[in-house]
């Protein structure tokens, strides 16, 4: 079945199944790998998407239920400000370590601080306690989100 999704600002048009996964149709259809497969089940936070800038689980999100809404994936998050800014309070902590959880890191990161420029440690808490990181990077992600919430109120 066909249909039309907007991704990072484009119309796709893709051929599948209505209840194929939005995390399949983005890297096996549309080739965008940035997001990432971990459990399937929504218990990871791998294949974090902004669906209308929320952040939502790509792997238990159908085709057939997106419509007309706006799908960002982490290719793209970097033109919007939010998602700019907390890619540089990244680098700034250095938060990486294996890299397989940080796509769905930042993108729940950055829909956090559009929707909440100064979060608290529990609004911080709330955000991305379902994004799970085997590598323990969460004391640098928690610094880097508030680097990235000094940034947004100093104004740049
Ligand atoms: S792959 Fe979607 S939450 Fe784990
Ligand atoms: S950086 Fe390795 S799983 Fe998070």
């Amino acid at each position: 079945m066909a249909f039309t999704i907007t991704v990072n600002g484009h119309a796709r048009r893709v051929d599948v199944d209505g209840d194929t996964p939005l995390l399949w149709v983005l890297r096996d259809v549309l080739g965008l790998a940035g997001t990432k497969f971990g459990c399937g089940m929504a218990l990871c936070g791998a294949c974090t998407v902004h669906i209308d800038g929320a952040a939502r689980r790509s792997c238990v999100t159908t085709i057939d239920s997106i419509g007309r809404s706006q799908i960002t994936t982490i290719e793209a998050i970097g033109a919007t400000a939010a998602g700019a800014t907390i890619q540089k309070a990244w680098l700034d902590e250095e938060v990486v370590q294996c890299g397989y959880c940080q796509s769905g890191q930042i993108m729940s990161a950055s829909a956090l601080l559009a929707s909440n420029p100064q979060p608290s440690d529990a609004d911080i808490d709330a955000a991305m306690s379902g994004n799970i990181c085997r590598c323990g990077t969460y004391a640098r992600i928690r610094d880097a989100i508030k680097r990235a919430a000094r940034t947004t109120k100093a104004g740049g």
